[in-house]
């Protein structure tokens, strides 16, 4: 073994228990956004090899970082994948596609199977995405794997690490959504919009994406979840001041985020109620509750891709 080889080998068991001694303090806040007490650095974009295993890479972060452009058959809303998972699906806290790859095949509570990567991937087109699953085998999905394989390059596969997901911040004992709404027009609002439906550059490109309507991820979507948005939020938002939020905070705005209509769950079989029943049943979860008078997906408009 070199010295180098020896080093890298000492500092990655140190590491690996440190993220065991994170595991303990699991409901902490996410103290470290910029992923500099992360287990693992990817590599960078410039070490993409020539060839054709390096081409395929370079189309995963594009599929990645502009959805639409090079994988518009399967995307029906204004979003990128790169808008919730940062950097590029690099950054700790972000849900980084280094982590996620190396923690599948995994059984889903969500479809009660054990699943592929490939297979997690199809889930992100349809509900993130809003659109549909590209079939198994299709050259978006083997970029877009090809391209989180080659981040999670020297990762120990079947591990937990740290920086996975979107660490969920301490809740408080109950949620206040005007308390969220009056964050919200403070300090969400400048970017995405009192509406919440973002705002377009003068060419029609999205500058800032949009948080519900229409145009947003639906509602069978992970950030859907009160607890997804918390942890997102609370470790990114408002963008640049990532950590700045209080955890109450985080969780009252996330809960007024998601306590607006966004495009009907894609497992809707015409009744909101047993929608709720069959795919929503967590109190951190707003689909089918009343809000100010409305059923959350009663009024929501259809999902996926819609005709222009
Ligand atoms: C609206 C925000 C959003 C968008 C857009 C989005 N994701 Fe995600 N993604 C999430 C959330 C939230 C989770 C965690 C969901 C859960 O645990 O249920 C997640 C989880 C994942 C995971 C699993 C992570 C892990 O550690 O297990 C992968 C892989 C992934 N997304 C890839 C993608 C890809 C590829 C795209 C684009 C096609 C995409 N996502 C678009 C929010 C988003
Ligand atoms: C300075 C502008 C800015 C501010 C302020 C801001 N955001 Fe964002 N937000 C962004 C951008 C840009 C992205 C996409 C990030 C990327 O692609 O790298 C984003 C992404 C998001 C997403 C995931 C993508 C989506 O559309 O669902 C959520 C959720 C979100 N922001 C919530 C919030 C909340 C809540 C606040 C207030 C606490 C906030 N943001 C403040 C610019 C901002």
């Amino acid at each position: 073994m070199t010295a180098a080889k020896r080093a890298h080998s000492i500092l990655f068991a140190a590491v690996a228990s440190l993220s065991v001694a994170g595991l303990a303090v699991a409901g902490a806040a996410w103290a470290d956004p910029s992923g500099e007490q992360s287990a693992f650095t990817p590599p960078s974009g410039a070490e993409i090899p020539k060839g054709g295993f390096g081409e395929m890479v370079a189309l995963g972060r594009d599929i990645f970082t502009d959805t639409s452009k090079h994988a518009g058959a399967f995307v029906g809303n204004d979003l990128n994948c790169s808008n919730c998972h940062l950097d590029k699906g690099r950054l700790a806290g972000a849900a980084p596609l280094w982590a996620a790859y190396v923690a599948y095949p995994a059984f889903r509570k969500k479809n009660q199977r054990v699943n592929t990567f490939e297979e997690r991937l199809q889930g992100c087109f349809r509900y993130s995405m809003n659109g549909k699953a590209p079939p198994l085998g299709d050259t978006t999905l083997i970029a877009l794997q090809a391209y989180a394989y080659w981040l999670a390059k020297g990762a120990p596969t079947g591990v937990d690490m740290n920086g996975r997901g979107y660490p969920a911040p301490k809740k408080p004992e109950r949620l206040d959504l005007a308390r969220g709404g009056e964050i919200y027009a403070q300090k969400c609002a400048l970017c995405h919009g009192a509406d919440g439906a973002g705002l377009k550059a003068a060419d029609g490109s999205v500058a800032f994406p949009p948080l519900w309507g229409p145009r947003s991820y639906n509602w069978g979507a992970g950030m859907s979840v009160i607890t997804n948005a918390a942890g997102f939020i609370k470790a990114n938002m408002p963008l640049g001041l990532g950590g700045t939020l209080s955890d109450e905070d985080a969780w009252n705005v996330a809960a007024f985020v998601d306590s607006h209509e966004r495009p009907q769950d894609p497992r809707f079989e015409g009744s909101v109620a047993e929608t709720r029943k069959a795919h929503h049943d967590n109190p951190l979860d707003l689909y089918g509750t009343e809000i100010g008078g409305v059923t959350l997906g009663e009024n929501s408009p259809p999902s996926g891709p819609q005709p222009k």
